[in-house]
């Protein structure tokens, strides 16, 4: 019961990360509302973890995240745990990706984050100790030639966290604000960066590029999310925790 007392939002939460960390912070007694812009699915998906319903989140309008922040408070009475894990990847590189495909990036990778926490925060200052956890990718430290606006994004999610960590700490009392850098997971993204359809060719295919010789799961992920929204890590803010199986050690 690591997570007794916390309240959490979690975005993109139907399926992969978002789910993983939906079940694991449920298990350590966490209350969660699943939010999703793909409603149906994320009602599936929190009929297994939840006692609440599904909330359907845009998380690249404003609008949608303030009524969904206000919906996920009402139902949980407060929210002290912000999970911004929503993302998405389009190849390409600087020269081919067009810019409709770098905007979309931006607005569902970048831009969400920002949206989401400032509507969050002053909701989750009035149920601290508050936690939010920012769902980077190693890709923000890490360049390859065909990921020019995911690497950007990502890359501006690592920095946001730290502005937002110390915005938090000198205006509220015990929020925090940190970021995850995964590499590779096994989730429906790794289909869209390699070129078969199969996805244990890809998973093997990946998993040749990390030194521990596979690539991550979603637990991977959700535990390292339990630990930065519990007050085990109360004294870390604006910090980032690689799980990259020792890519970026090379
Ligand atoms: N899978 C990986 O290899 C990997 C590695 C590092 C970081 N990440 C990051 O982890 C996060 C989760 O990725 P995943 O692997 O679970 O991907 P996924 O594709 O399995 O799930 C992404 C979820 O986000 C939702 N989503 C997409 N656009 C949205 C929008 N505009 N508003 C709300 N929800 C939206 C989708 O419906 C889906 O449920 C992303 O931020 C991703 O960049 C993934």
């Amino acid at each position: 019961m690591r997570l007794a007392g916390r309240k959490a939002l979690i975005t993109g939460a139907a399926r992969g990360i978002g789910l993983g960390c939906a079940k694991l912070m449920a298990e350590h007694g966490c209350d969660v509302v699943i939010t999703d812009i793909e409603i149906d699915e994320a009602n599936r998906a929190a009929s297994q973890v939840s006692s609440h319903p599904a909330i359907e989140l845009d998380v690249t309008s404003g609008p949608a995240w303030e009524a969904a922040i206000e919906h996920a408070g009402d139902l949980m009475n407060g929210i002290n745990v912000l999970i911004n894990n929503a993302g998405i990847i389009i190849p390409g590189t600087v020269e081919n990706l067009d810019e409709a495909g770098w905007d979309r990036t931006m607005d569902v990778d970048l831009k969400s984050v920002y949206l989401g926490c400032r509507a969050a925060l002053p909701v989750l200052a009035r149920s601290a100790p508050a936690s939010i956890v920012n769902i980077a990718s190693i890709s923000s430290m890490i360049a390859s030639p065909n990921f020019a606006a995911y690497n950007a994004a990502k890359a501006g999610v690592h920095m946001l966290t730290k502005s937002v960590a110390l915005h938090a700490a000198r205006t509220y009392s015990d929020v925090r604000c940190n970021s995850i850098h995964p590499a590779f997971v096994d989730t429906d993204m790794v289909d869209q960066v390699t070129r078969s359809d199969d996805r244990e060719v890809n998973t093997r295919k990946l998993a040749r590029q990390i030194p521990l010789g596979r690539i991550a799961t979603v637990e991977d992920v959700a535990w390292a999310v339990v630990y930065l929204a519990s007050n085990e890590s109360s004294f870390m803010t604006g910090s980032e925790l690689k799980l990259d199986g020792g890519v970026s050690a090379m």
